[in-house]
C-alpha cells in the first residue's frame, strides 16, 4: 500500500501486466499501420510512461508528437478542459494516433479529437492504456484499449494524484472506506470480550485484546510475556510504554484493517494519549468510545463464575478482583471524560441478554 498525501492506495496492475498488454497492442498497430508513417500524438503529463513504452515497441516507421492538457483537480474531473500546450507538427493528410493514459467522462478526448480534426489528418485513431466505460459519456470510438477499468481513482504509471504518484511503476487504486475504531470501554468483566467477538463480525473489524495478547505471550512464556506476568498475577497494570508498543506492532501488522476494537486498552490517560499519537500517524483516529455500565457486584459475581470456568487466576481470588476495580476506578475510569471531551464517548447498559446489549453497540456504531 502507498499513502499519497492524505489518501492511501493499494496494487491494482502490476508493471508486467502492463507490460504484457502494451505489447499486444504495439503488435496490433504495427499491423495496422504497415507501411504507413503515423504520427503518434502523446497527451501529456499522464500518458509519458505508457507512451514510452509502447513508442518502444512499435516497428514501424513513425513519428511523435506531444500535446498538453489538463481538466482535473485533485481527484474528480473539472469538466473544464483547457489547451496548454499546442501542437508544432502539420498533421494534414497525415495518419494520427492520440496515445492517452485514461479515459473516463470522455470530455477530454472529445475536445482533443475535436482540435486535431481541424487538422484534417488522413486518419484519426485513438490509445489508451485505461478506459472507464461506466464514466464514459461520449460515443467517439476508441480503437486500442489496454484495460477496461470501474470508476474507482488511479494513480501510477503515469497517472498522478493532485500531480504525484506519476512515478509509480505499478498502477494503484485508492482505498476508501470510513474506518471505525471502537475503544470498548468497562470494567472487568462488563462484556467486553464478549461483545468484541459479536461486533468484530458484524463490521469486519480487527479485534485487539491487550489481555488476549499478554495471555498469548505468557501462556508461550515470551520475554513479554515474563515481564507481564508479575503485573497481571497481582491484578496490577503492565508499565504504559510495554502495552503501547506491542500496540503499535499490532497495527502495524494489520495495516489493511478496515477497523479495530480496542479492548482492554487504553487503561491510563498516557495511553490514550499515545494511542491518538499512533493513529494519527497513520491518519486513523478513534471514531467512537463505547462504555458499558455495570455495578460493582454484578461484576465481581460475574468474575468468579467466569475465574471457575477458564482458570485465570485473577479471576478466582475476590480481593485480586476488588484491587482491579480499584485500580479501574482510579487509572481507567477517567478516560470517559478525556473521551466525552473530544465528543466521541457513549454509554452503553452492560446489563441484559448478550443479543440486546451488542444491538445496542451496533446502533452507535452505524
Ligand atoms: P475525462 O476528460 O473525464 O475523460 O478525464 C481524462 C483525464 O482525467 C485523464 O487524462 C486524467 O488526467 C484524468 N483522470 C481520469 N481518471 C483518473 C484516475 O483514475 N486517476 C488519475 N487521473 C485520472
Ligand atoms: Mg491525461
Amino acid at each position: 500500500m502507498v499513502k499519497l498525501n492524505d489518501k492511501f492506495f493499494e496494487p491494482f496492475i502490476p508493471y508486467s501486466a502492463i507490460q504484457k498488454r502494451i505489447t499486444e497492442i504495439a503488435r496490433e498497430i504495427n499491423q495496422a499501420y504497415k507501411g504507413k508513417t503515423p504520427i503518434l500524438v502523446g497527451v501529456l503529463n499522464g500518458s509519458i510512461l505508457f507512451f514510452s513504452d509502447l513508442l518502444k515497441e512499435i516497428t514501424i516507421s513513425c513519428e511523435v508528437e506531444f500535446i498538453r492538457l489538463s481538466s482535473y483537480e485533485g481527484t474528480s474531473t473539472t469538466g473544464d478542459v483547457k489547451q496548454v500546450m499546442g501542437l508544432k507538427k502539420d498533421l494534414a493528410n497525415r495518419d494520427v494516433i492520440i496515445i492517452e493514459d485514461i479515459v473516463d467522462t470522455g470530455i477530454t478526448l472529445e475536445n482533443l479529437t475535436h482540435t486535431l480534426s481541424k487538422e484534417s489528418p488522413k486518419s484519426l485513431a485513438i490509445a489508451t492504456l485505461l478506459f472507464k466505460p461506466n464514466a464514459y459519456q461520449k460515443t467517439i470510438e476508441i480503437n486500442y484499449v489496454g484495460f477496461e477499468v470501474g470508476n474507482e481513482f488511479l494513480v501510477g504509471y503515469g497517472l498522478d494524484y493532485d500531480e504525484i504518484g506519476r512515478n509509480l511503476k505499478d498502477i494503484y487504486v485508492i482505498k476508501e472506506y470510513n474506518m471505525i475504531n471502537l475503544i470498548l470501554f468497562g470494567p472487568p468483566g462488563a462484556g467486553k470480550g464478549t461483545q468484541s467477538d459479536l461486533i468484530k463480525d458484524k463490521f469486519d473489524l480487527v479485534h485487539l485484546s491487550t489481555g488476549d495478547m499478554f495471555r498469548f505471550h505468557l501462556k508461550n512464556e515470551t520475554e513479554l510475556g515474563k515481564l507481564a506476568k508479575g503485573y497481571m498475577d497481582k491484578g496490577e497494570l503492565v508499565p504504559d510504554q510495554v502495552v503501547i508498543d506491542m500496540i503499535d506492532a499490532k497495527l502495524e501488522e494489520e495495516k489493511d484493517a478496515k477497523g479495530f476494537i480496542f479492548d482492554g486498552f487504553p487503561r491510563t490517560t498516557e495511553q490514550a494519549v499515545a494511542l491518538d499519537k499512533l493513529l494519527a500517524d497513520k491518519n486513523w483516529e478513534i471514531t467512537h468510545m463505547l462504555s458499558l455500565e455495570v455495578d460493582e457486584d454484578e461484576l465481581v459475581k460475574r468474575l468468579l463464575l467466569r475465574g471457575k470456568d477458564s482458570g485465570r487466576k485473577d479471576d478466582q481470588d475476590e480481593s485480586i478482583i476488588r484491587n482491579r476495580m480499584s485500580v479501574y476506578n482510579e487509572q481507567t475510569a477517567p478516560l470517559i471524560d478525556f473521551y466525552k471531551k473530544q465528543g466521541k464517548h457513549q454509554a452503553i447498559e452492560g446489563v441484559g441478554s448478550i443479543e440486546d446489549i451488542s444491538g445496542k453497540i451496533a446502533e452507535a456504531l452505524s
